[in-house]
This record gives structure tokens, C-alpha cells and sequence, in this order.
């Protein structure tokens, strides 16, 4: 039943690219363009929609994050992103138009669903990004869609994320394709791009031994922390939350512009800190994490660095270079996070942990 593998959770890792490829599956037509009728949202429905909301816990809120950045981009919309367990202890402003996307893997996640039947008595439209197919949430919003990763057992959460990110592209370049906002080019040549991902990941997948024997020696550490800008920042707290529910050690994910604000105070000698390195295209964003990497690096950090292939700029400040493929930087995070799964499994095994029922947690988290 684990097909071969130790794990679970070793063989959601590996069954990625399939479930990458099956999310997208019938929802890019021959002529290019997305169709996503089963949505049961009307195109005029998301014309009309000025603000968009994503709750979601855990895992699925870092797809969240990574949601904002890909609509406000493509699809040119506001959007604000809250864990559902905070959503509804406020008084979020709600109308007709505002569109609230709920991310739930298991669609039974009680912080969600209580934010879902808020936001409905609010009045606004809510649409359910699931994977587990007729369950409560997709049944209680307006519109859903889902994610097609395939029953996910482990505990810890990896081709559900990877699917959750693919449903999110869709969405936002939907949104811009029956806007018609003025990235029409690029949304297009995306859409062709998301078709090239599965064997993006399966890529990945090849070139991970190295991430493991890595996890093999920090085994005894105490703590490790990550760092990322732009997408790249949820996918620092993705690796972050990964260690710290499979090998119970102290990890944390940093924006790195917030390392000066603060957190470079606990850089200090052999500590091992993970940064995600955007594309070179966005010499912005790359040429600023290269000076975090030099920092952290002067202090005496130990330097993993995850970076695209051909960014030679990274290599003489790297102790370990992680390398993936080179992909745009908004779809950066479906090849980047696959990396610290590995290394969280790994590390977790090492450390003597059955990854796939860590203690103290439950797949799914029916009570608030
Ligand atoms: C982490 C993990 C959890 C879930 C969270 C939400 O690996 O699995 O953080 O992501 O409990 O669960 P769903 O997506 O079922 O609502």
C-alpha cells in the first residue's frame, strides 16, 4: 500500500509530478485557454469581484500567501490572506463582491469551515479549493475547486500543498483571462508553463539525494531557520513547519528584508539557516537575498541555499547548493518546496520519527 516506500509520506512526495499533472488535467483547452465551469461561478460573478479574501490553517495557508501574490499579479485584484481561526474573531468587511477562498485539503478543517460559514452569512461568494471530494466545506460554499492529488494519508501535508498551488495559478489566471487584465500575453504563455510543471517536479524528485544526506547530518541540531522574499517567504515557513511537526525541533521562517528588523541577532556560529533564492529574472528580488546570504554567512551561519539552475552568483556564499529548475518566480514555489519536504522527512527519520503520525497531531482537525 506504500507502493515500495517506507512512508507514506515518501510516496506523496514521489507521486508530485502526477498529482501536479492531474490538478491541471482538462482544465487547459487546445486553444490555450483555461476552463474552469466546474467552479459553479459565473464569469459576470468574477467580473464583478473587488476584493478577495483566502482563509485557510497550516499548510494550506502558506498556499494562501502564495495565492495573493499570483491574483494581485495576474489577475490585478486586492487580496488579503488570514488564518481562518483568526478571520472570523474580527470584523472583516464583507459585500457582494468580495469572493473568500477557503484552501482545505481534507475539507473538514473546523477553523475553515467556521470561516466558510461566516463569510456566507456576511453575503459574500465563497469558493473552496478541496481535495477531498463531497466533503463538508466544498458542500457548504458557492464554488469549488478541486484539487485531484489523491487521498493524502501522512499526516504532514505534500502533494496536497503542491496541488493547492496549481488550483491557486488557475484561479488567478483565470480571473485575468475573463478580465482581460493587461498581462493577457504573459497570462497566456503561464498557462503553457503550468503544463511543463509536472516534469519540472519530477526533476526535483531526481537530484534530492544530497538534500538527505544533508538532513542525515544536522540530525542532531536544535534549530534550523529559513528564509525567502516574495513567494519565496511562504515556502520558508512551509520548510519551517514541516521540521518542526516531523522532526520536532525549533525551525522558523523569516521574510529575509526582516532579518536586519530583528531576527540576524540569532544568527550565530554552524547554525544552519535554508534560503530560497528567487530567479535571476527578478534581479530586484535575487540580488537583495544574495546580500542576506553574505550576511547571514559573515556571522557564521552554515549556508543552504536553495537557488535556480545556471545562478552561479550564489555558489561562493553557499556551504550546500540546493539546485531546481529554473522556472518563473510566482511558479517558483512548486519546484522549491519540494527540496524541504525531503529534507524534513529525512531528518525526521534520522532523528528516529514515524513521519507519517507525528505526535500530537491529527490529520484532520475537526474541533477548533
Ligand atoms: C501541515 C498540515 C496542516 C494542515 C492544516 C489544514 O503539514 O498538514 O498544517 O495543512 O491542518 O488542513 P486542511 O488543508 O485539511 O484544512
Amino acid at each position: 500500500e506504500k507502493g515500495g516506500h517506507d512512508y507514506f509520506m515518501l510516496k506523496e512526495i514521489a507521486e508530485q509530478p502526477r498529482a501536479v499533472a492531474d490538478t491541471l488535467l482538462g482544465r487547459v483547452g487546445a486553444d490555450g485557454r483555461l476552463t474552469l465551469d466546474e467552479m459553479r461561478l459565473s464569469d459576470q460573478q468574477l467580473r464583478d469581484v473587488e476584493k478577495i479574501i483566502i482563509v485557510a490553517c497550516g499548510t494550506a495557508y502558506h498556499a494562501g500567501m502564495i495565492a495573493k501574490y499570483a491574483i494581485e499579479h495576474w489577475a490585478q485584484i486586492p487580496c488579503e490572506v488570514e488564518l481562518a481561526s483568526e478571520f472570523r474573531y474580527r470584523d472583516p468587511i464583507l459585500t457582494r463582491t468580495t469572493l473568500v477562498i477557503a484552501i482545505s485539503q481534507s475539507g473538514e478543517t473546523m477553523d475553515t469551515l467556521m470561516a466558510v460559514r461566516h463569510a456566507r452569512e456576511q453575503r459574500a461568494n465563497v469558493l473552496g479549493i478541496c481535495n477531498v471530494n463531497g466533503s463538508t466545506i466544498p458542500r457548504e460554499c458557492d464554488g469549488v475547486l478541486y484539487t485531484h492529488a489523491g487521498p493524502e494519508i501522512a499526516v504532514a501535508s505534500t502533494k496536497a500543498f503542491l496541488t493547492q498551488l496549481v488550483a491557486v495559478y488557475l484561479i488567478a489566471l483565470y480571473l485575468a483571462q475573463v478580465r482581460g487584465t493587461k498581462w493577457g500575453d504573459e497570462v497566456f504563455a503561464m498557462i503553457q508553463l503550468l503544463a511543463t510543471m509536472p516534469e519540472k517536479v519530477e526533476a526535483v524528485l531526481g537530484t534530492v539525494e544530497p538534500v538527505r544526506e544533508l538532513a542525515r547530518s544536522l540530525a542532531n541540531e536544535r534549530c534550523v531557520l529559513f528564509l525567502g522574499r516574495h513567494v519565496g517567504f511562504p515556502v520558508a515557513l512551509e520548510g519551517a513547519l514541516k521540521l518542526k511537526e516531523l522532526a520536532y525541533m525549533h525551525a522558523e521562517g523569516f521574510a529575509a528584508g526582516e532579518l536586519k528588523h530583528g531576527p540576524i541577532a540569532l544568527i550565530e556560529q554552524d547554525l544552519p539557516v535554508v534560503v530560497v533564492v528567487p530567479p535571476r529574472a527578478r534581479p530586484i528580488l535575487h540580488d537583495k537575498i544574495v546580500s542576506n546570504i553574505q550576511e547571514i554567512r559573515a556571522r557564521g551561519a552554515r549556508t543552504i541555499v536553495i537557488a535556480e539552475e545556471g545562478d552561479e552568483t550564489v555558489a561562493p556564499y553557499a556551504d550546500t547548493l540546493i539546485r531546481v529548475p529554473a522556472v518563473p518566480t510566482l511558479l517558483q514555489p512548486l519546484v522549491a518546496t519540494v527540496p524541504l519536504q525531503v529534507f524534513a522527512c529525512e531528518l525526521a527519520t534520522a532523528r528516529g520519527h514515524d513521519v507519517d503520525q507525528p505526535r500530537n497531531l491529527a490529520k484532520s482537525v475537526t474541533v477548533e
